[in-house]
């Protein structure tokens, strides 16, 4: 692998499709190799903006767009971050063999639609998961909890949609109606149908950060990080540690999961899988082809963080997933809807031993949106989670 200087003739260039929170780490990472980067968002300063070489705002999910500022840009690689996007594009892109879609145009879509990825995982693939069905209207809903098996409590998702968005717990069936309405209303895309999966009773969750890279002979070869156990609420991630305790039957099984996933992707990169745990027992949920939100502990309990795998894995470069430290970290959420925020309380916060503080810097707070997180080392994964939630109570989120 050669790499070249940014803004020379010899540059090696990337384009983020997305500049969020872990698009702004993985610029870090990729400019730490001189790599010249071009971050573009549906919104001006975006988080990851200010550190790229070039920032750009256009509506990702228009092909026409998209496909004129990569002409204009000629990157060599382009590395989603996020799901919103005109996948049909990146697609004919890679067909032109002159960028490389990270991991893949195909994973890309697969992944952006619940469908796509639900079938490969338990269909094609035969991996556990729970009980599903896809639904286009509330009639086929309704069949598929009350009859065909799945019953109560279940999840109701749009088929498109992230973080949550249109997703809810239905108990009885009172509350199914309300739950088929708001999936179909709030997801990223109404693609006409929903998906509801029976609730899995797990111990526990993680992510499972994969990584396909070149190893010393040259061949794609599948490493894992230790797993990341993590609090979910709403959705949305609230805490994550690493590594969390699984048994040894639970461990092989998560990684021969996560081999047979991201085997059947392909590409190199790093992928967060996400698995559910009850003793020995593991189910795929959902696979990310990118750097996975709960991954932003590595930051502070790896040596290279999931931001620096992604990197060295997406340029053909060796990694090393080794556990450095144990770790935790807790979300930063804004308490209210304001622009230019300001955050109090940081000395409080850094003042927990062992804890670091990321603020993403988002022009826009609005109620629960991340606005950061902490970060903080221990002796053991409990000790971690409780200064990194400490650290994060301890910043105050105000208008200025
Ligand atoms: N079938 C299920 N059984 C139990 N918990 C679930 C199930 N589906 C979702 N959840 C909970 O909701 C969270 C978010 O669901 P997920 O499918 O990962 O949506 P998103 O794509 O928005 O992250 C999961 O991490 C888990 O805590
Ligand atoms: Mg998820």
């Amino acid at each position: 692998m050669k790499l070249g200087t940014a803004l020379t003739a010899s540059t090696t260039k990337a384009m983020l499709l997305g500049s969020g929170e872990l698009g702004k780490e993985l610029v870090i990472s990729l400019q730490r190799l001189g790599v010249e980067v071009i971050a573009v968002d549906r919104y001006p300063n975006a988080p990851a903006h200010a550190l790229a070489h070039r920032a750009y705002v256009i509506d990702m999910t228009d092909g026409e767009a998209l496909k004129a500022l990569i002409a204009q840009e000629k990157p060599h690689f382009i590395i989603p971050e996020i799901e919103a996007l005109a996948t049909e594009t990146l697609a004919e892109i890679e067909e032109q063999n002159e960028s490389i879609i990270v991991p893949n145009a195909r994973a890309i879509q697969l992944t952006m639609n619940r469908e796509g990825i639900r079938t490969l995982a338990a269909e094609t693939l035969q991996l556990p998961t729970s009980n599903y069905a896809f639904a286009s209207s509330f009639e086929e809903l309704k069949a598929a909890v009350e009859n065909d098996g799945i019953g109560y409590p279940c999840f109701v998702k749009p088929t498109m949609s992230s973080s949550g968005k249109g997703q809810s717990i239905v108990k009885k069936f009172g509350d199914l109606e309300t739950a088929w309405n708001y999936a179909k209303n709030s997801g990223r895309v109404d693609t006409g149908k929903v998906i509801v999966e029976g609730k899995v009773d797990f111990d526990f969750e993680i992510t499972l950060l994969t990584v396909r890279a070149l190893n010393a002979e040259g061949n794609i070869q599948t490493y894992f990080c230790e797993p990341i156990g993590h609090t979910q609420e709403n959705g949305d991630y609230r805490e994550s540690w690493q590594p969390q305790a699984m048994t040894t039957r639970a461990i092989a099984t998560a990684h021969l999961i996560a081999q047979k996933i991201t085997d059947a992707i392909g590409g190199l990169g790093l992928f967060g899988v996400e698995l559910f745990v009850s003793n020995d027992d593991v189910w795929f949920s959902e696979v990310s082809p990118r750097p996975h939100d709960t991954g932003m502990v590595t930051l502070v309990t790896q040596m290279q963080t999931e931001f620096d795998l992604h990197t060295r894995a997406i340029l053909g470069l060796p990694v090393n997933t080794a556990l450095k430290n144990i770790g935790a970290s807790a979300v930063i959420l804004s308490p209210i809807d304001a622009s230019g925020v300001s955050y109090e309380g940081l000395e409080n916060a850094l003042n927990v031993p062992n804890t670091d503080v990321r603020l993403f810097g988002k022009p826009d707070a609005f109620v629960n949106r991340r606005m950061g997180v902490t970060l903080a080392i221990a002796n053991c994964a409990d000790t971690a989670r409780n200064n990194a939630v400490q650290a994060a109570n301890a910043v105050v989120i105000m208008t200025s």
